[in-house]
């Protein structure tokens, strides 16, 4: 029987099959995050931990774990919360959890598109602060999806799951980039390879980010990329904040240089870069992408499980490698 720690109320699934398992299980109740104090305690305590993307396990923070401490679990497909370099030299198995969140966040970056190009929140606040007196012709025209360019950038599992859904719901035209084309993917959505992000960025009607968070992709998206892209483009963000520089993003919303932009990640979260709301040409989500009952039960169940095999000695089902 081991020890596992949950560092915040998680769907009841995990906590079920870890005690079906045999192990006990800690799961944390209060509404504030693991501090780094309560954290360090916690790896030099448990055999498993399943953490937020918002926990940090550091170089230190790893050095500090016990010998006792096997498994890390990230309740998240992204996990550049945790040095895995430094938990793998020092045998510590770092999971995730993808495949469990594709589907939610592939919905909420059409839902994304689809709110910006449309000017829902615009015309929902329109509606709300009593400005609507009846139908006019040039009330709140939007853009169009349908027969649009849609630019992927990074490929993977939700990247794809995006451009199949814009390519046969909504009859849009996908290119991509990413550090190699798949010939398949191409294929099966007429899809074209970009090799250079600048190009993709000067064609597209809407970017879409999904890129992990790398020292490579931080600031992919800077001043200098912006300025490739057309006055009447969006941008979408449901990766991760970092890989945009929010203040040249500011800069370019502010001057009209792009038609506009719906985020779900911030480059500070949960701070935002002061004017970010104060402009309509945004539509803004609280990292939310992957917040359904279904996914969310999903990503429970898929953490306990990589913590159940690896104290059970066997291979976790997500091994996050570098
Ligand atoms: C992830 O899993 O990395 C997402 O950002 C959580 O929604």
């Amino acid at each position: 029987m081991a020890s596992v720690l949950i560092t915040y109320r998680l769907p009841k699934a995990a906590v079920s099959l870890l005690r079906a398992a045999g192990h006990t299980v800690t799961m944390r109740e209060q509404e504030t995050l693991i501090s780094p104090d309560e954290l360090r305690h916690a790896v030099q305590t448990y055999d498993g931990i399943i953490a937020l993307l918002t926990d940090h396990f550091s170089a230190e923070m790893i050095a500090a774990a016990g010998p006792q401490l096997k498994v890390i679990a990230n309740y998240a497909v992204g996990y550049d919360n945790i040095d895995v370099p430094a938990a793998m030299a020092k045998g510590i198995h770092i999971t995730n959890t993808p495949d469990a969140l594709t589907g939610a966040v592939a919905e909420h970056a059409l839902a994304l598109m689809l709110a910006i190009s449309r000017r829902i929140v615009e015309s929902d606040t329109f509606v709300r602060t009593g400005q609507y007196i009846g139908w006019r012709p040039l009330l709140l025209l939007g853009t169009e999806l349908t027969d649009k360019t849609l630019g992927i950038i990074g490929l993977g599992r939700i990247g794809s799951g995006v451009a199949q859904r814009a390519t046969l719901g909504l009859g849009m035209h996908v290119i991509y980039h990413d550090l190699k084309p798949d010939r398949q993917f191409e294929k099966e959505y007429s899809a074209v390879y970009y090799p250079k992000i600048e190009e993709l960025l000067a064609k597209a009607d809407v970017v879409s980010l999904h890129v992990p968070l790398v020292p490579q992709t931080r600031h992919l998206i800077n001043a200098a990329r912006l300025a490739h892209m057309k006055p009447t483009a969006f941008l979408i963000n449901t990766a991760r904040g970092p890989i945009i520089d929010e203040r040249a993003l500011l800069d370019v919303l502010r001057q009209k240089k792009i038609a506009g932009a719906a985020l779900d990640v911030f480059e500070n979260e949960p701070e935002l870069t002061p004017g970010l709301t104060e402009l309509s040409n945004v539509v803004l989500t609280p990292h939310t992408a992957s917040a359904t009952a279904e996914t969310r039960t999903a990503m429970a169940e898929h953490a306990a499980k990589n913590i159940i095999a690896v104290l059970a000695g066997q291979a976790p089902l997500s091994p996050v490698k570098v």
